[in-house]
Parts: C-alpha cells; structure tokens; sequence
C-alpha cells in the first residue's frame, strides 16, 4: 500500500506513522508528505526519513476547488492507495473527499460525534466532562462526520488544562492511527458503499482501545 500524509504542523503523527512503519507494524510505505504550509515541520521530519515532500499553498490558488485540484493531481502522481490526514487544517470540498472517499483517514482529538471542529480540549473542560480521546474516521464530505473506525478514552482529572489534554490526547493518537493505518493497509478494514467494514463484517461501532 503506497501512502501519503496530508499534514499543516508539527507532525507528531506522522511521526508516529513513520516509526510504526520502521518498527514494522506498519506495513504500508508513506511515499510522499503533502503540507499546505512551507514551514510545518512535519516536512523536515518526512526528510529526514527520506520520504518525498510536496507543498502545495493554499494561498496560490484562487479557490477551493483548485488547491483540492492541485493535491489530487500530486496524489494521483505518487499512485497512493491509502490518504491519511494528520493535523491538515484545510477544509476539503466535497469532490475531492469524494475521489477519495473509502481511502482517506483523518484522526480528531475528540470522542466523535462529540466536537467535532476545534479548540476541542478547551471545550471539554469548560463543559465539565469526565471522559475525553480521539477518533480515527473515514473522511466524508462533512467536517468530522465520517464514520467513526477506532477511539481512545482517557478520564479528565481535576487538574487537567488544555495543554495537559493536549498531551495526553497526542500520546492516544500515535498509538491507534499507526493501528488503524495497518488494518487498512492489510485489508482488515474497508469501506463500501458508504459504510465502513472491519473483517469482512459492517462495522456498527467504532473500536474501543483500552484506556491508557
Ligand atoms: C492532532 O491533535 C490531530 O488529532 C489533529 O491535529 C493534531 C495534529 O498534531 N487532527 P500533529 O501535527 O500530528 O502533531
């Protein structure tokens, strides 16, 4: 399976992607590294695993639909099987997700369907809740609303604050978007027709990893 990580920053999971593949856990190979920024780091990480990179600004392009353009056409030229985006902050139109609909991943540090969008640390606390994580998704044309594949649930302590949140939720995230990634790459997942299978059997509810 030939991969490419869509990232806008730091990139610690595609970090996380890239040591899964190097401790073979994972066994698909992320071929190239998409940034819509020229200064995220997560393309010094990719360089330094000698993993190619494209930067394809935002900024350039007059509109939506002609950046999604420019990064289909980058996708299509690396032959990827497998997008996974990994802290990419641009909203994606609905014909692109739909070219990639079934084969695009995104992870969101929240328990979807549960805030959905951002600042999501910041929101649980003042909510008041008591359990927080992440999801892994397939990727559909409405922001954060694919269905859910994997979440991690961590409990929300009384001295808690976003950064504190933000850390703990990242430390879930390189452990089941690696995870995720795998079943995909072997075929334990797939997606048809708008619904998302794991072994073969329609998925009904997302997969629970143990609290860490
Ligand atoms: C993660 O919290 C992820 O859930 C969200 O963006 C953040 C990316 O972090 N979609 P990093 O760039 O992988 O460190």
């Amino acid at each position: 399976m030939r991969i490419a990580v869509l990232v806008s920053g730091n990139g610690s999971n595609l970090q996380a992607l890239i040591d899964a593949h190097n401790g073979k856990q994972l066994s698909g190979q992320i071929i190239g590294v998409l940034s819509n920024k020229a200064d995220a780091y997560a393309l010094q990480r990719a360089k330094d695993a000698d993993i190619a990179t494209a930067v394809i600004s935002h900024k350039d392009y007059p509109n939506r639909e002609s950046f999604d353009e420019a990064m289909h056409q980058q996708l299509l030229a690396w032959q990827v099987d497998l997008v996974i985006l990994a802290g990419f902050m641009r909203i994606l139109t609905p014909d692109f997700v739909l070219q990639w609909q079934g084969k695009m991943l995104n992870i969101h540090p929240s328990l979807l369907p549960f805030y959905k969008g951002v600042n999501t640390h910041q929101r649980v606390l003042n909510t008041g809740d008591r359990l927080h994580g992440c999801t892994v998704h397939f990727v559909t044309a409405e922001l954060d609303a694919g269905q859910s594949i994997a979440q991690s649930v961590i409990q929300v302590g009384l001295h808690d604050t976003v950064e504190s949140l933000a850390q703990r939720v990242h430390k879930l995230e390189h452990f089941i978007y690696p995870q995720v990634a795998q079943w995909f790459c072997t075929g334990q997942l797939s997606w048809k027709n708008g619904q998302a299978y794991f072994n073969q059997q329609p998925l009904q509810r997302p997969i629970q990893f143990a609290q860490l």
